[in-house]
């Protein structure tokens, strides 16, 4: 087409301007043409763009007369990377000249021969002179010079000349062909830069036809295309082709096929009307059938049915009618099979294959999940190193033995779906339950000599294994995320767990962390916090990578440190509170764990009731796994925590502080991490109830509460013996003090009999005065046993989690006493005194066997005290009258009823005076 001899002098050229770098096409001045063939100047002129690239040129040109050159500039830089090319003198035989394009930046010169010469002939040039229905053709007229007999030249460019193009219809007079206009086509120039297709348009535009022409067929048929030059001295200049249209056809299953002997299908016919395939509907009027080899393989003429008769390749053909000569091929393989494979791959919910997911081919062992859904596909080759997918008809011996495991079911998979994602010979296995079972699938095919048949047989281990799960210990984690805390040098640890994936041992679990740097996974499982940041912690079945769990760890730095609400803050002397600390991540949420920040805080109380005591080492509430995780996912885990011992009553703040310094190395990390947390705590006396009044005066005992106050000797009042109709007064002290702000304080107290029901009737109780040390007068009404049980204490509230009531039991004995007790000139009726008395022997009449002696000539005090049947002194037996008599005392002594009944309050104290005589009575 051009000389060689130009090409090889511009190559050389090329060479040495550009010797330094490696390639012709690497960096440096490059041009699309290196030799031109131009016609000289016709009516039309042909104008030529010569278009440079990574370069900025300065065009020159040897022959002014002949050709002009017109640089054309990039606008926004004054380079110029094209120029145009035109002929500006009529024919005068044919000439030779050059254009030189110099880069600017480099000095390299790319050198471009350009000849001019007449047209001998033009041609139009395709790709196929058949096309499909509704497609498009674009035929391009081509001329050629005549300077050597045997090999014209061809002419860089057309572009701008008129022709006049024309479709013949055949002799029936239809078109099978309509002209597209260039604007509607859907050819592209070249970036509007090249800006040939624009000159062409312009030309169709106004009503002529350039060089280029497109058509469309729209009948099927032949068609007749021609074109002539619109040029004064080139009218002959004319080219002819002729078009066939044809409607394009593919069948299915795509060529080429390969089945086995004895195996029948249907080829599926589809042609393309309108870009959208269409399956034609067997027979057709227009479709014949045929195979190239009868002894392979027949076929129907009409349907396409095709039957694969012995071992060998055939062309199954199917021709369109219409068309002569317009067929469509598929290459038949009738082989025999070598392998049969199972492969399996899983579906998702809805059935659809899982993204980027393969089959997995059959192994020693498939491990399925389950509940999972999977899609079984059985797969025959055949021999040979390029072996191929055998196409399995229904005619073949193909079986799948699904026998209905325990473990999983198999289905057909449904008809739409199959054609959607074109699965054939397949079976949809739903796992159900953990087990291990067989699948199998056999082959029995036709060997070729004498309609022998063999088998081809594989059987598949399936083990059904629950899905992996991550156990948290958290009841109500429901985000399957975990918060841990971090601080420069803690490193907080969770132990995770993992369940199903039909692992023994823990080693059948593998861990992965996202991201080692922020959060390590060792090969147990133990996570550690290294970092603020986010990862996700996987853990996989090592007999199955699709069956795994993960969860989201995110670390942050602690931002805010809170007692836990879950203890009392209340206790008597003598005992323990306990105490702890949780912390918060700047978006309020608690942390999953955080007990690697014990040792970091550090437990002071305001007071020195109380005494910190060192954490034992057991978190607290460990005893209860359920209430533990209660509280945990309500209130935040234990941080760090500590017993408390209340050694003497009183209140006081206790301080939590944690502080961790920044380190120098870390400079991810700013300013040093102060968190403190406070809580209100106390300790009280127990809770007691102690007599207030004396019985000296009312046949009952002594009893001085200001005495026993200030020697200390208050003990608690268990038990109280009243006769009927009498009262005694008895205070309560101690127990917890009323905590302030919105917590009740209660005081009650609950009488029961000894049936245990309550008993409002037989004790009457009431409340004399309020305040910390309540006065209460108990009034015996009935006869019986009661328990008396007073409380007091503080409810819930703020700062008070839980409430904190103390409890003392008095038990009442409301009856008559058994006995007397008689106590001669003693004071007060003390309980000693009343013990000896009730203890000394007496005679008959109950006179007591020794004598008391007193000094004669004085007035002294007799009382009488009521004793119980189980010897026990009353507190109160006033309401019982006693009578005085006194025997054989004639001139010893008398009874001074007025001194007594100006002194004493009840009948159970009497004076006695003494005269003066010595004797018995
Ligand atoms: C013009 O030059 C600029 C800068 O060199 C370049 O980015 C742009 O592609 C050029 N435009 C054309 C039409 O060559
Ligand atoms: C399935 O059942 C068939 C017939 O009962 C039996 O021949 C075959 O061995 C069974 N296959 C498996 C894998 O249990
Ligand atoms: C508490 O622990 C500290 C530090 O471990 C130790 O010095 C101290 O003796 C301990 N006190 C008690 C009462 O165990
Ligand atoms: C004993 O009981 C009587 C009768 O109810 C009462 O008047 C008296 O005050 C009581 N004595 C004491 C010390 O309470
Ligand atoms: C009894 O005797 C004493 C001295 O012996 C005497 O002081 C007193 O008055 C006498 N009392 C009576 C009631 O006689």
């Amino acid at each position: 087409m051009f000389r060689l001899s130009t090409f090889w002098s511009v190559l050389v050229l090329l060479a040495v301007a550009v010797e330094e770098t490696t390639s012709l096409l690497g960096s440096g001045p490059h041009i699309t043409d290196v030799n031109i063939l131009l016609p000289p100047k016709m009516t039309n002129s042909v104008e030529y763009r010569l278009q440079g690239s990574d370069g900025c040129f300065k065009w020159s040109w040897d022959h002014h007369d002949i050709l002009s050159v017109l640089p054309e500039y990039n606008s926004s830089n004054h380079c110029s990377t094209s120029a145009r090319l035109r002929s500006i003198a009529p024919y005068s035989g044919r000439k030779e000249t050059a254009v030189y394009a110099t880069d600017v930046h480099s000095g390299i010169v790319i050198r471009c021969k350009v000849f001019i010469d007449i047209f001998s002939r033009i041609q139009i040039f395709h790709n196929s002179i058949k096309l499909d229905l509704d497609g498009l053709a674009t035929l391009r007229v081509r001329a050629f010079d005549n300077e050597v007999a045997v090999e014209d030249n061809v002419f860089s460019s057309l572009v701008g000349l008129q022709f006049m193009w024309q479709l013949m219809p055949g002799t029936d007079g239809t078109h099978h062909l309509v002209h597209v206009p260039l604007k509607d086509s859907p050819l592209s120039d070249c970036g509007g830069l090249c800006g040939d297709l624009e000159i062409q348009i312009v030309l169709e535009n106004s009503g002529v036809f350039s060089d280029l022409y497109v058509v469309k067929g729209t009948e099927i048929g032949h068609e007749k295309v021609s074109v002539h030059l619109l040029e004064p001295e080139f009218m002959d200049m004319a080219d002819n082709i002729v078009l066939t249209v044809a409607e394009a056809m593919s069948l299915e299953p795509p060529s080429p096929v390969y089945v086995l002997i004895g195996a029948a299908f249907q080829y599926s016919l589809k042609v393309i009307r309108g870009n959208i395939p269409q399956v034609v509907t067997l027979p057709s009027l227009h479709h014949r059938w045929s195979v190239s080899n009868p002894s392979v393989a027949e076929v129907d003429a009409m349907m396409g049915v095709t039957r694969a008769l012995s071992l060998g390749e055939t062309s199954v053909i199917v021709e369109d009618t219409r068309v002569a000569g317009h067929i469509q091929v598929s290459t038949l393989n009738v082989v025999l099979p070598d392998t049969l494979y199972l492969y399996i791959s899983p579906l998702s919910g809805s059935g659809d294959p899982v993204e980027g997911t393969e089959a997995i081919p059959s192994v020693a062992r498939w491990y399925v999940i389950s509940g999972r859904q999977y899609l079984i596909q059985m797969k025959v080759f055949s021999q040979g190193p390029g072996a191929q997918e055998i196409y399995i008809t229904e005619n073949d011996d193909f079986k799948l033995f699904d026998n209905q495991s325990e473990y999983w079911k198999t289905f057909l998979v449904l008809d739409d779906i199959m054609l959607k994602h074109g699965w054939r010979n397949s079976r949809v296995l739903k796992a159900t339950s953990q087990g291990m079972g067989k699948l199998s699938a056999s082959l029995t095919y036709f060997s070729g000599f004498q309609d022998t048949k063999e088998a081809l047989k594989v059987v598949q281990e399936i083990m059904v294994c629950n899905r992996v799960k991550l156990s948290l210990d958290r009841i109500n984690d429901m985000s399957q995320s975990i918060l841990l805390p971090w601080a420069p040098g803690v490193y907080q640890e969770v132990e995770l767990k993992a369940t199903g994936g039909c692992a023994k041992a823990s080693s059948d679990y593998k861990w992965f962390s996202s991201d080692m740097a922020t959060v390590s996974i060792s090969a147990s499982g133990t996570v550690q916090a290294r970092k603020p940041g986010k990862t996700t912690v996987k853990v996989v079945s090592v007999f199955d990578s699709f069956n795994y769990d993960e969860v989201v760890i995110e670390v942050s730095i602690p931002s805010s440190m809170v007692m836990l609400q879950n203890f009392h803050v209340e206790t008597v002397v003598g005992s323990h509170l306990q105490a702890a600390v949780t912390m918060k991540a700047s978006n309020g949420a608690y942390f999953y764990k955080c007990d690697a920040f014990s040792s970091l805080v550090n437990w002071k109380s305001g007071s020195e009731s109380f005494v910190v005591v060192n954490a034992t080492g057991k978190m607290p509430f460990s005893e209860n796994l359920e209430t533990a995780q209660r509280h945990t996912s309500v209130h935040g885990p234990p941080c760090s925590w500590r017993h408390l011992y209340a050694s003497g009553p009183g209140r006081t703040m206790l301080h939590a502080t944690l502080s961790k310094e920044s380190q120098h190395f870390d400079h991810s990390f700013h300013g040093p991490i102060v968190l403190k947390a406070s809580l209100r705590i106390a300790a009280y006396s127990p809770l007691m109830v102690h007599q207030a009044g004396d019985g000296s005066q009312f046949g009952g005992y002594w009893f001085n509460l200001g005495q026993a106050e200030t020697g200390n000797q208050l003990v608690n009042l268990d038990e109280l013996y009243l006769a009927p109709g009498t009262n005694m007064d008895v205070s309560l002290v101690g127990g917890p003090e009323p905590w302030d702000g919105g917590v009740d304080y209660i005081e009650t107290y609950e009488i029961s009999n000894d049936r245990h029901a309550h008993a409002k009737e037989g004790v009457h109780v009431h409340l004399i005065s309020g305040s910390s040390g309540s006065l209460y007068e108990i009034l015996c009404q009935e006869l019986g046993t009661f328990n008396l049980v007073f409380k007091r204490g503080n409810l819930v509230g703020d700062d008070h989690p839980l409430p904190t009531i103390s409890e003392v039991s008095l038990s009442l004995t409301c009856s008559f006493p058994s006995s007397i007790a008689l106590l001669v000139d003693e004071p007060v009726n003390k309980r000693e005194v009343i013990q000896t008395a009730n203890q000394a022997d007496r005679g008959p009449g109950r006179i007591r066997v020794t004598p008391i002696t007193v000094a004669n000539g004085q007035t002294i005090r007799i009382a009488a005290v009521g004793i119980s049947n189980t010897g026990e002194a009353f507190a109160n037996s006033s309401s019982l009258c006693m009578s005085w008599e006194l025997g054989s005392c004639e001139g010893l002594a008398y009874l001074d009823d007025a001194y007594g009944s100006q002194r004493s309050k009840s009948s159970w104290e009497r004076f006695l005076v003494l005269q003066n005589e010595s004797g018995l009575s």
